[in-house]
């Protein structure tokens, strides 16, 4: 029962990042037959439009494990392991951003040491992802400036930042413990629904995006949003439990 919707909630993480990344690449393949990967690197200087004249913006991704501890070793693994299908998917690796406590890969139980897995035959995950921040830089003061895109605000870690423009969209995922209005963090304070749709409100109202697809994989994570989260957002999320029950150890 428990390993049944483990692979159903992993399949509705792909299919989401999947509906993310489709939406540009099929922007990106009406204007050339080249393959939509290779364009990427010249967005840089003259941005893209797509049929109608608009501006084709950036994809971003904010990936967050809020544990630590080897018993947590799955919030790890599936942060990896949604970090290397974005970066097969054409996100750019200046564009994403890594909250990991990184305490698994050479914790003295990892059996393969250097390795993280998140399937049993799986491959390595870990190789390459950015430890953007680490340790005690996992923190709600950093993940809230990194939304906000605030640089100054950032304590540590590689100073990268969601620096969105209007046309750019962004996809969070976080992968953690939850419980009613509350989401967990490694170090202290945790995240309380209430502060999180703060920081939301403040950056829709910076103009700063033009859709946002966030998917919450822990307990009680419809409590987060339920009710409380304004519709006005331009923000699409999917949790993994509905406010009021476990998410069944994803
Ligand atoms: C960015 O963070 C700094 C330090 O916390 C704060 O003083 C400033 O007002 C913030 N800037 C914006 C645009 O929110």
């Amino acid at each position: 029962m428990e390993t049944h919707k483990a692979y159903f909630l992993s399949a509705i993480l792909v299919l989401a990042m999947l509906s993310f990344l489709h939406v540009q690449s099929v922007q990106a393949a009406r204007l050339s037959p080249v393959e939509p990967r290779i364009l990427m690197p010249t967005g840089k200087d003259e941005p893209e439009v797509d049929d109608d004249g608009e501006e084709i913006g950036s994809r971003w991704a904010v990936l967050v494990a809020g544990s630590s501890g080897y018993g947590n070793y799955r919030h790890q693994a599936d942060v990896c392991h949604a970090y290397q299908l974005l970066r097969k998917g054409g996100i750019k690796e200046e564009n994403m951003v890594v909250f990991m406590y990184d305490d698994i890969a050479m914790h003295h139980l990892n059996p393969r040491p250097g390795v993280i897995i998140n399937h049993p035959q799986g491959d390595d995950v870990y190789a390459g992802v950015p430890k953007d921040y680490t340790g005690e830089q996992v923190n709600t003061e950093n993940l809230y400036a990194v939304l906000l895109g605030n640089k100054s605000a950032v304590k540590g870690g590689s100073g990268k930042v969601v620096d969105s423009k209007p046309n750019d969209r962004i996809f969070l995922y976080y992968s953690d413990h939850g419980g009613p209005g509350v989401l967990g963090m490694p170090n202290m304070p945790f995240l309380y629904a209430m502060d999180f749709i703060e920081v939301l409100k403040k950056k829709h109202a910076s103009g700063s995006y033009k859709e946002m697809v966030m998917y919450i994989e822990a307990c009680e994570s419809g409590s987060i949003f339920e009710g409380i989260m304004p519709k006005d957002l331009n923000i699409y999320v999917t949790t993994a439990s509905n406010a009021e029950e476990i998410s069944w150890g994803t």
